[in-house]
């Protein structure tokens, strides 16, 4: 049970309207943390000057610049990665996947990870919040920060109501399908794309007067609620994540892994 102020580093990619939301809700006691870091795969990303404003420190890793490298050769992964067992657990790729290309994948991500971690590890966190982070992880990142099974602490926001529209455009694929609803998740993260065990969502109308804009406007006024709160609950020690069991009327056994969020 954590009980002090938690940590919350958090890795951004873009504008930074989430990580602004999560700071905001620590300055007004909502959530009871701070943030220790502010990260990006992009050095450009906007959302870092949010926090520079704040005295938070901030860093970046040039993702681009490390995979142009991998991809020319004149970098190499990390001495510590281990390809195999990358492969068997990255759900992502199919069995007639390109190996050279997965090759490249793994490889890139885990040259950009290490030096993620390099900079994450230079900080105590408790908890590493993606908003709007736009680059997959790979288990060479999940499994060095993720180190108690029952107590992942790698959260994301996504712009869909999980499982539906994983992926870079949650809001435009939502809008696009034609759903009359649509929503934010916050989940944490596992091996695959957007498919971690959910903690929260929150979800609104789609009505006949919106716009993709519109409802990504709606959208992220939902998420920057979602996301303090979700965070909250992680603070409050009540999430945990369990499998549980269950018989189906045909006798088939299935399981499932979900988030319990216990009373205080
Ligand atoms: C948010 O809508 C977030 O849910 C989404 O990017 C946006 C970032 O906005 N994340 C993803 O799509 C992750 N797959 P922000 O930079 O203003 O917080």
């Amino acid at each position: 049970m954590i009980d002090h102020k938690i940590r919350i580093g958090v890795l951004i990619s873009g504008g930074g309207s989430n990580l602004q939301a999560l700071m905001d809700s620590c300055d007004a006691g909502k959530l009871n943390g701070r943030i220790v870091f502010a990260g990006s795969d992009n050095p450009g990303a906007a959302g870092l000057a949010r926090a520079r404003e704040k005295g938070i420190p901030v860093f970046s890793v040039n993702y681009s610049d490390i995979i142009k490298g991998v991809r020319q050769g004149s970098i190499t992964p990390p001495d510590d990665f281990d390809f195999n067992d990358s492969y068997s657990k990255q759900g992502l790729f199919g069995k007639d996947a390109d190996p050279e290309k997965v090759r490249i994948f793994l490889e890139s991500r885990a040259a950009c990870e290490s030096e993620l971690l390099r900079h994450i590890f230079s900080y105590e966190f408790d908890v590493l919040a993606l908003a709007g982070f736009m680059r997959t992880l790979s288990p060479y990142f999940i499994d060095r920060v993720n180190t108690d099974p029952f107590l992942p602490r790698i959260m994301n926001i996504h712009p869909a109501l999980l499982p539906s529209f994983p992926g870079v455009d949650g809001y435009g694929d939502t809008f696009r399908y034609g759903c009359r609803v649509a929503g934010c998740t916050v989940h944490f993260v596992d091996y695959g794309e957007d498919s971690g065990p959910i903690i929260g969502q929150k979800s609104f109308q789609i009505l006949p007067e919106d716009t993709l804009e519109s409802v990504k406007s709606k959208g992220l006024e939902y998420e920057w609620q979602l996301y303090p709160e979700c965070v909250q609950l992680f603070a409050e020690g009540r999430l945990t994540v369990v499998k549980e069991k269950y018989e189906l009327k045909n006798g088939k056994a299935h399981e499932r892994k979900i988030v319990r969020i216990s009373n205080n």
